[in-house]
C-alpha cells in the first residue's frame, strides 16, 4: 500500500510514517521542511511541501506521476495551532490557521486527485476542537474555526469522491505530546506513536459506502454539530445516524458520564 502523509517532519506525522513503514507499507513523507531522519530510515521523503502553496502541492503531484506512484492512503496531517482570546483577536493569524488547517487538506487532496488508486482512503487529521457539538469552553477561535471548516471540507470530499470508491474520514488524534501540545500547559497527552496506532486503525475501517465519520483515535465517534449536543442531565442524546457509524466504532458519547467527562476535558485547552 502507498501512504502519503503531510506535515511528516515531526510529531504525529512522523510517527505515522514510521508506523506504516514498520507495517510494510510504502510511505511518502511529505515534509514542510525536510527529514533526514526519515530518509535515513529508508522512507521516500518529499521536502518543501507547503500545504498553503498550490505550486508546491502540484510539484509533489508531478514527482509522484513521474515515478508512477498511486496513492492508497492520503493523510492530511499538517496543521498549526495558536492560542487566542476574544478582545485581542489577530485576524491575520486567524487567516493563517485557515490556510493551513482548512484549505491545506483540500488543496493537497485536489492536487493528487488523479493519483488515487481505486478504493483509496483520504484522512484529515482535524480536531475535537472543530466539533460544534463538543464546544463547551469557547476560546481558540482560529483553531476551532479552521478545524470545523476542515470537517466540512471532508464531508464535501466524501460527496464528490464516493462514486470513485474513495473513503474520507475525519480524525481526532486525542491529546498528543508534540510540539503543538506544548502550547497547552495542562496537556497530559499520549505519545505520538500511540496516537498513530489508533489513527491507522480508524483509517483502515473507513469505507466510501458509509457517511464519513468524525472519530477519535480511540474509536469513539465525536459530535459534528449542536444537534448531537449531549444532554447533561445524564440521559443519552447524541444523535449519530447508524449509517454514519463505521463497523467496530463505539458510541461511548451516548453515556452521560462519558459525556460529562468529555466536557470536563474540553475545559482544558487542547490541540
Ligand atoms: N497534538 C495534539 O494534541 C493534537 C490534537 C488534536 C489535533 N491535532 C492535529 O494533529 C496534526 C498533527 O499535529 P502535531 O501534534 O503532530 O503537531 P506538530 O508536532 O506541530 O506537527 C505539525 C506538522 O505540520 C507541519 N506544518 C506546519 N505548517 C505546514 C504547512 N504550511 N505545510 C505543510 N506542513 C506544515 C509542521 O512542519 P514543521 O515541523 O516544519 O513546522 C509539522 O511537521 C495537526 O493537524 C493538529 O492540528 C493534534
Amino acid at each position: 500500500m502507498n501512504v502519503l502523509v503531510t506535515g511528516a517532519d515531526r510529531g504525529i506525522g512522523e510517527a505515522l510514517c514510521r508506523a506504516y513503514r514498520a507495517r510494510g507499507d510504502r510511505v511518502v513523507a511529505a515534509c514542510f521542511g525536510d527529514s533526514p531522519g526519515l530518509r535515513s530510515a529508508g522512507l521516500r521523503v518529499e521536502p518543501s511541501v507547503d500545504v498553503t502553496s498550490t505550486p508546491t502541492c502540484c510539484a509533489l503531484a508531478d514527482r509522484l506521476r513521474r515515478t508512477a506512484t498511486r496513492i492508497d492512503v492520503l493523510i492530511n496531517n499538517a496543521g498549526v495551532a495558536a492560542l487566542d482570546r476574544l478582545g485581542s483577536l489577530d485576524y491575520d493569524k486567524l487567516r493563517r490557521l485557515f490556510e493551513v488547517n482548512a484549505l491545506g487538506p483540500l488543496r493537497v487532496t485536489e492536487a493528487l486527485l488523479d493519483l488515487f488508486a481505486p478504493g483509496a482512503r483520504v484522512a484529515i487529521v482535524t480536531s475535537r476542537l472543530g466539533s460544534l457539538g463538543d464546544n463547551t469552553s469557547g476560546g481558540r477561535y482560529g483553531y476551532r474555526l479552521s478545524k470545523c471548516a476542515a470537517n466540512m471540507a471532508g464531508i464535501n470530499l466524501h460527496q464528490d469522491l464516493k462514486q470513485r470508491g474513495i473513503a474520507v474520514v475525519m480524525l481526532h488524534p486525542g491529546q498528543v505530546r508534540t510540539a503543538m501540545a506544548v502550547l497547552d500547559e495542562a496537556v497530559q497527552g499520549v505519545e505520538p506513536e500511540v496516537a498513530a496506532e489508533g489513527l491507522m486503525r480508524q483509517i483502515d475501517r473507513a469505507s466510501p459506502n458509509e457517511a464519513p465519520a468524525f472519530v477519535h483515535a480511540k474509536g469513539t465517534l465525536l459530535p459534528w454539530s449542536c444537534d448531537d449536543q449531549p444532554d447533561f442531565t445524564g440521559q443519552a442524546s447524541l444523535q449519530v445516524p447508524q449509517a454514519s457509524r463505521p463497523a467496530g466504532v463505539k458510541l461511548t458519547s451516548a453515556l452521560g458520564t462519558a459525556t460529562r467527562r468529555q466536557a470536563r476535558r474540553n475545559r482544558i485547552g487542547r490541540g
